[in-house]
């Protein structure tokens, strides 16, 4: 047993206020009883082997899972009950994986500490928050002291076994992104719009003409034909375009090659993180998405002068049919929606 006594005094016999009489005796601790790894090398080596064994379990499980993920095929293809077989075989497979995989370290982490680290008892006493210099560096020694005890430097079987355990074992997590859908790619970059859509209200339907966009008139638009298409949801989600109508010498000039007559129209999901920018402000014609406050300003090609938000609102060219609607003249010139990793 060893002892760090505090130097501003202690006392094994417990008193009242320092003036009455002790009340009990401090007990003391147990003889220590060693552990048979603690004198026996042949023990200690065995126990070692066992820890080691453990996180090689760990690993071999990770592997489980992972090459269980990739070999039970969730093919589309499989009718509703061999679906449902696979999914749960898949489910199992992983399961047990990730089960042993933890398992392997937890209980290798516990058998390696119960035989092989150091079992001795300490005593503490109790000081004031901050020790003096010199506790502190012993703090340190001690530290120092255990982790050399711990044998993890020593004992390069179990500490690199573990290292391999630890390092595998994320590996599943991220394999398992994969389920959460496919990668952006082209998802942002590419949108319903096509030259010649005409430019239709959302949820109403119907196209617009450009005498309909008196001054200040705004609309939400979408192009004609998207509720055909396969993912109508997701395309509504990325071609949601708010169309204004300004005075012609209200506009940037960078804006005007895409506008008609003074009428422009922007993408209306917010450059930041995707939501809508819902509210347009007549008097200083400014558009605000209310997640993050991030506004655009109309007259300087919806350019952000205030909020997290980085890009301008990306701009949809447009013009007019024979018949006076109005139509997408390009489609839009740059991703719609937030900034991304893919993104150029
Ligand atoms: S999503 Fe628009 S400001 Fe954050």
């Amino acid at each position: 047993m060893s002892t760090n006594e505090p130097d501003h005094g202690g006392s094994d016999v417990a008193v009242h206020d320092g003036d009455l009489p002790a009340r009990f005796e401090n007990p003391g601790l147990p003889e220590h009883k060693h552990r048979l790894t603690d004198t026996d090398p042949k023990a200690a080596r065995r126990a070692e082997k066992q820890v080691a064994l453990l996180f090689v379990l760990s690993i071999v499980g990770t592997l489980v899972m992972i090459v269980g993920y990739f070999a039970v095929k969730m093919d589309h293809g499989l009718g509703f009950l061999d679906y449902l077989d696979r999914l749960a075989l898949s489910n199992q497979i992983l399961g047990i994986g990730m089960a042993v995989s933890l398992l392997g370290i937890g209980v290798g982490a516990v058998h390696w500490a119960k035989t092989l680290m150091p079992d001795e008892e300490r005593i503490d006493y109790r000081h004031l928050q901050r020790g003096t210099d010199e506790e502190r560096a012993d703090a340190v020694e001690m530290l120092n002291t255990g982790v050399e005890e711990s044998g993890f430097a020593r004992r390069p079987l179990i500490r690199n076994t573990l290292i391999g355990a630890m390092a595998l074992f994320p590996l599943p997590g991220i394999i398992l992104f994969r389920d959460t859908g496919p990668l952006p790619e082209k998802v942002l970059t590419e949108t319903f719009w096509k030259a010649g859509d005409r430019l239709t209200l959302d949820p109403e339907g119907g196209p617009i003409k450009a005498s309909d966009m008196v001054l200040g008139a705004v609309a939400h638009v979408m192009p004609e034909g998207i509720e055909e298409a396969e993912h109508v949801l997701n395309e509504k989600a990325k071609a949601a375009v708010l169309l204004i109508r300004l005075e012609e010498d209200q506009l940037a000039p960078e804006s005007l090659d895409g506008a008609y007559g003074g009428i422009v129209a922007y993408s209306k999901i917010c450059t930041h993180m995707g939501c809508p920018v819902a509210l347009y402000e007549q008097r200083t014609h400014h558009l605000l998405c209310p997640c993050h406050q991030s506004t655009f300003d109309l007259t300087q090609n919806c350019k952000v002068i205030f909020g997290p938000a980085k890009r301008a609102l990306p701009q949809l060219p447009i013009t007019v049919d024979d018949e006076g609607y109005l139509v997408a003249a390009a489609p839009f010139g740059e991703p719609v929606g937030p900034s991304y990793w893919e993104r150029s």
